[in-house]
């Protein structure tokens, strides 16, 4: 195996780590949601990607909504990045 491939094979590894941390008990967390999946690929064009805690559910609706376009996200896929990142923000569940 390349080393190469073995770098990525453990950053797998680590993702699918922090996946089953962050999915929380009860059942197994289903493979990454489409909210997020969109985030990723495309909030991630001008600066980092921002923790969803690193935010509050106001912020993240001001930042999806200012941004959102930009990211060439339509509409029902803003939503779907807005509701991601609003389970997580920093003052969800409050
Ligand atoms: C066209 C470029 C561009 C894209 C695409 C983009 N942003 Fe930004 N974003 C910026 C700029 C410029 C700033 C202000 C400077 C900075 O904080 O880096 C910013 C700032 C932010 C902030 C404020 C950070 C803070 O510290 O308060 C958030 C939150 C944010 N963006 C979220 C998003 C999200 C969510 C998406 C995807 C929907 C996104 N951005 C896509 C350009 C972009």
């Amino acid at each position: 195996m390349s080393r190469a491939a073995r770098a990525a094979g453990a950053l797998g590894a680590a993702l699918l780590a922090a996946g089953c941390v962050t999915g929380g008990g009860g059942g197994a967390p289903p493979a990454r949601s489409a909210g997020e999946r969109l985030y990723r690929s495309h909030c991630a064009a001008c600066h980092r990607l921002r923790d969803p805690g690193e935010q509050t559910q106001a912020r993240w609706a001001w930042a999806v909504e200012r941004f959102g376009p930009r990211a060439h996200l339509a509409p029902e896929e803003r939503a779907q990045v807005l509701a991601w990142l609003q389970a997580r923000a920093s003052d969800a569940g409050r």
